[in-house]
Formats: C-alpha cells, sequence, structure tokens
C-alpha cells in the first residue's frame, strides 16, 4: 500500500533499529510507521524537520512524546477497535490457563513426570462461578466481561471514565479499586500505561488481594510493579499471575519472574492473530497515508492537531 505512492525504507532486522537509525532515516522523511518497541520521544522528533506523520500499528501509544507530536501539528495514528476482540480472547485463555495450571501440566507431562493419575495432582481453581475484577473498563475490559457469561462469574470492575449504566446493562458492577482488588478471584487489567497507571498494582495493591486471586495483565508491563509481584507469588500472597506483557521487554532471561512455577508469561502476544495483525498493519498504512495528502486520519491518537 505504501509502496504505490511513497518512497519506502524499511527496517528489515527482526529487532528494533537504535535510536541513531531512526534519527538518521527521519532527517529525511515526511512520515513514519513504527511499532511499540520504537521510542519516538521529544528528542527524535525534534531530529525530524520534515515530519509530517506518525503512525503507529498498536493500540497503545506509550512510546510516542505525544505533546512533542502534537506540538509540531504532527498527527498520530494508532490501531483502536480492530484488536479488541482478539486481545479480549487472549486475556481470557490467559486467565483459564492459570486457573488450570496448563502451561505447568504441559511442562509436567513433557518432562516425564506423569506417572499417574492423582486425587491432588495440578488442582487449580474453578473459573465458572468465580468473581472476575476488571481494571479500566474501556472497549477491551469490556469485551473481557462478555466472555464471562457462559461461565456464569460475576464481574465488577473499576473505571471512573466508564458509563455505568451502559456497565451495569452488561451485569457489571462499578466498585471503589480497593474493593475490586479484595473481592476479585480473577483481576484482569485493561488500563493505558500513563503516569498515573505506573505500578498501580504494587505492593500495597497485591496486599489487598485475595491469596486465591490470580492476576492477568494484557495492559503494559510498568502497570504492575514486578518486584512486589514476584514477591507477592513467592511467598504465595496471591496465588497465580498470567502475564502477556512485563517490564522490560522483553523480561531478562534471568528475571526471578521466570523462576516461579505460579507465573504464566508469554511474549505480548495478545492481539496476535493472522487476521487482526493484518488489520492492524492495514490501519497503519490507511493512517499514515491519510496523513501524508494532508487529510484526516481515520485514527487519531491526537485529534487536536486538526483544531491548532
Ligand atoms: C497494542 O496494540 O497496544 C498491543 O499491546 C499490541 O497489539
Amino acid at each position: 500500500m505504501l509502496r504505490e505512492t511513497c518512497d519506502v525504507t524499511v527496517w528489515q532486522e527482526e529487532l528494533p533499529p537504535p535510536r541513531e537509525v531512526i534519527r538518521r532515516e527521519l532527517a529525511e522523511a515526511d512520515g513514519l510507521l513504527c511499532l511499540l518497541t520504537d521510542p519516538i520521544d521529544a528528542e527524535v522528533i525534534g531530529a525530524a524537520p520534515k515530519l509530517k506523520v506518525i503512525s503507529q500499528m498498536a493500540v497503545g501509544f506509550d512510546n510516542i512524546d505525544l505533546a512533542a507530536a502534537t506540538s509540531r501539528g504532527i498527527p498520530v495514528g494508532y490501531t483502536p477497535g480492530v484488536l479488541t476482540e482478539t486481545t479480549a480472547d487472549f486475556a481470557f485463555a490467559l486467565l483459564m490457563a492459570a486457573a488450570r495450571r496448563i502451561s505447568e501440566a504441559e511442562r509436567y507431562a513433557r518432562a516425564g513426570k506423569w506417572k499417574t493419575w492423582g486425587p491432588t495432582l495440578l488442582m487449580g481453581f474453578d473459573v465458572h462461578g468465580a468473581t472476575l475484577g476488571i481494571i479500566g473498563f474501556g472497549r477491551i475490559g469490556r469485551a473481557v466481561a462478555w466472555r464471562t457469561r457462559g461461565f456464569a462469574m460475576r464481574v465488577i470492575y473499576h473505571d471512573p471514565s466508564t458509563d455505568s449504566d451502559v456497565a451495569r446493562q452488561m451485569g457489571a458492577e462499578a466498585l471503589t479499586f480497593e474493593d475490586v482488588l479484595a473481592e476479585s478471584d480473577f483481576l484482569s487489567l485493561h488500563v493505558p500505561l500513563t503516569p498515573q497507571t505506573r505500578h498501580l498494582i504494587d505492593a500495597r495493591a497485591l496486599g489487598l488481594m485475595k491469596p486465591t486471586a490470580v492476576l492477568i495483565n494484557t495492559s503494559r508491563g510498568p502497570v504492575v510493579d514486578q518486584r512486589a509481584l514476584y514477591d507477592a507469588l513467592a511467598t504465595y500472597r496471591i496465588a497465580y499471575a498470567a502475564l502477556d506483557v512485563t517490564d522490560p521487554e522483553p523480561i531478562a532471561p534471568d528475571d526471578p519472574l521466570l523462576m516461579l512455577d505460579n507465573c504464566l508469561i508469554v511474549p505480548h502476544i495478545a492481539s496476535s492473530s493472522v487476521q487482526t495483525r493484518t488489520r492492524m498493519a492495514v490501519i497503519a498504512a490507511e493512517n499514515l497515508l491519510a496523513g501524508l495528502r494532508g487529510e484526516r486520519m481515520p485514527h487519531c491518537a491526537n485529534p487536536a492537531v486538526y483544531s491548532q
């Protein structure tokens, strides 16, 4: 799509481009299509005199200095909506896998430890009838809530910006942050990473949770204080965590969380279905092309640029 009208330079390596390469390439570029692994901060934006548009292939854009882009009048595209259902599927898959200890059980079977049927072998927690707490009741949080219907779960949430009438129609109850933590059997995080949500789940928050609780994070790694999470899991202050995102990414191979059996970690793949990643790529290209043509982009994270 981009090559039909643009001269395109593509970074072909698996690992993200070094900062100097981004800066060098942006010196002459009119547009940038980037990933959540590229730090597009004020300095990088400042070193791109011709830049007219930034398009990120993700719904989250905490790697981009939105204020710096806005002050230069540069629209920033993102890919909301298209990955909601796929990410919610995955959050629920993590919930189920953690509740029933599927990754542990698979390791056990592969390691040749399966000797017999045992009455207490790898006992997990029931999902049906349990209480799911959702922190952040936006698009993805709600899509996770819908998925509980076949499991007769109670859904509670905390999100001061959500219309509680809509939530009530879905059968979800709004509670304080503390009450959601205290009452959840499963706690799923669906907030963007902002200065306010960094380490939202810290030692205090973990201390409010049930000792049988399972934490699921498909949002951003730094929303959880990972050191506090390690302490909580290692001492069975909470029962289990299932993480699609870590801080940093990738998680260091010697990170103590990787040594814990009650922590399931996967490499930031919640939106990774063939259909959704394809749609995300197309939307990112459409956003970029609209920006280059000087048109309003279909999905803009800083629409204030259009009223400046
Ligand atoms: C996003 O889009 O922000 C996800 O983290 C990756 O799909």
